[in-house]
């Protein structure tokens, strides 16, 4: 019998969450399209300065990341998740507002992000007042190597 989840609560993610935060991204990803990073890759971000990770914990479990960076006064979304079994139900735009709440924290004056032609994640971004901002052809590089545009997003901080 499947029971309603608990509350979803947000704290800030270390490498020690990286294992988790893998097994989210394997899981939420499609594979086909190159967009998911590997262990090594958030290991190697996630050392860098100026770089956080956003964690959403429900039912002692993580139900979703955001992964950004801050560089100067500007910050970019560099990856955001949510598990597939609790997608849909406002994770998502919790972790966003909650990158953006910490970009204004940070002081930065703009956040930027990528996102491939078609992903279903624009509606989310619109909502929490991304604007397109541009296009970067061939950006992603598909499982088959086939490559998928990006479009590029972005919204002032007030
Ligand atoms: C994008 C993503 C993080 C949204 O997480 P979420 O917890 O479902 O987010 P919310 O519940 O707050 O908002 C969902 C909104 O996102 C949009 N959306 C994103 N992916 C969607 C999908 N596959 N199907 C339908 N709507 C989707 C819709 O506008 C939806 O709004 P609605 O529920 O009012 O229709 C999640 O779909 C995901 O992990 N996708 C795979 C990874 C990815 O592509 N990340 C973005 C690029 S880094």
């Amino acid at each position: 019998m499947s029971r309603t989840p608990g509350p979803v609560t947000l704290r800030a993610g270390s490498v020690a969450d990286l294992d988790a935060v893998s097994i989210v991204m394997r899981e939420a990803f499609d594979a086909r399209f190159g967009e998911a990073w590997t262990p090594a890759q958030c290991l190697g971000m996630l050392s860098l300065p100026g770089v956080w990770l956003t964690l959403a914990e429900q039912d002692e479990g993580i139900a979703g990341f955001a992964l950004s960076r801050a560089v100067m006064d500007e910050g970019e979304l560099l990856l955001i998740a949510t598990r597939p079994a609790a997608q849909g139900r406002g994770v998502g735009g919790m972790l966003l507002r909650s990158v953006i709440d910490d970009a204004r924290r940070r002081t930065l004056s703009r956040l930027h992000l990528e996102v491939r032609a078609g992903n279903a994640a624009v509606e989310l971004y619109k909502r929490e007042g991304f604007a397109k901002v541009g296009e970067r052809p061939r950006y992603y590089r598909g499982r088959a190597g086939e490559a998928f545009d990006a479009h590029s997003y972005a919204r002032t901080i007030p």
